[in-house]
């Protein structure tokens, strides 16, 4: 479903991934883990098309995007979240969701400038889609809040379900459960879970390797923006290579 191949990206000089390819495949949940500044989030951000990549080519379901415009791949069904979170603190949590729908909403925005009864009816139907997403994240009593009221766990509950509002095929979580406790850790990974038994493609990059082991299919390992390891969740935790760059850095700073 999603091919990355031989991506680089530098920052003035400073290489943050160097040739590093592997792929999503579909309906699989791939985690993307490594140390701090290994390059994940560029990455990240390489696929949704906020960054582009100084070489190498991204590919999905088939088809190069790596040089579509950023607003574009949400048509193609990719969606994604923020490391630090991206929400509208002056909107409410349910117009939060609702830019989730973007292309549709500021379509039916412009019509119903024009009042058409056809219109409404629709923005309706936009409603009722991201008031039921809201419920599905136990948000909906919240709808009507803005978004910089909320508490940091609801903030990243409302992240995913703009994420989802618009039924993507491709999902990119960078970092869901940080800085969560461990019932609302919990709560997402069920979320996750639940995603992954529909059917939907995730690129999740966690540094909880309790997550990445219990929700992940295949685990691909970044280390100063080279990949160093790929495979099995359990062959990846006692990868000596992993564990030296990465696992076991943890064990210490734990
Ligand atoms: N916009 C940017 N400008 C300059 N350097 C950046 C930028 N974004 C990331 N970097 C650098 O690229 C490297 C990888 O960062 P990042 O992708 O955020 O790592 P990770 O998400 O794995 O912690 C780091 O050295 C970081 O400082
Ligand atoms: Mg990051």
């Amino acid at each position: 479903m999603l091919e990355i191949d031989g991506i680089s990206k530098h920052f003035g000089g400073l290489p943050a991934l160097e040739e590093v390819s592997f792929r999503c495949r579909e309906g699989m949940t791939t985690a993307l883990i490594g140390p701090n500044g290994a390059g994940k989030s560029t990455l990240i951000n390489c696929i949704a098309g906020t960054l582009n990549p100084d070489a190498g080519a991204i590919r999905f379901t088939g088809r190069r995007i790596d040089d579509l415009p950023c607003h574009r791949r949400p048509y193609l069904g990719i969606a994604r979240t923020f490391q630090n979170l991206a929400l509208f603190p002056r909107l409410t949590v349910l117009e939060n969701v609702l830019a989730g729908l973007t292309p549709e909403a500021e379509q039916s925005f412009v019509k119903s400038l024009l009042r058409l009864p056809a219109t409404r009816h629709r923005e309706r139907l936009l409603r009722l889609k991201a008031m039921a997403m809201l419920d599905n994240f136990g948000l909906a009593d919240k709808a009507r809040w803005p978004a910089s009221v909320l508490s940091y766990g609801d903030k990243k509950r409302v992240e995913m379900a703009r994420a989802l509002v618009a039924g993507p095929r491709l999902l990119l979580l960078d970092e869901p459960v940080a800085g969560l406790n461990g019932a609302e850790t919990a709560r997402i990974a069920m979320e996750i879970r639940r995603l992954h038994g529909a059917g939907l493609t995730i690129l999740l990059v966690e540094h909880d390797m309790d997550l990445v082991m219990t929700v992940s299919d295949h685990v691909v390992v970044l280390d100063g923006g080279r990949l160093i390891a790929a495979g099995a969740p359990q062959e990846i935790r006692t990868n000596p290579r992993v564990i030296e760059a990465y696992l076991g850095r943890m064990s210490v700073t734990a």
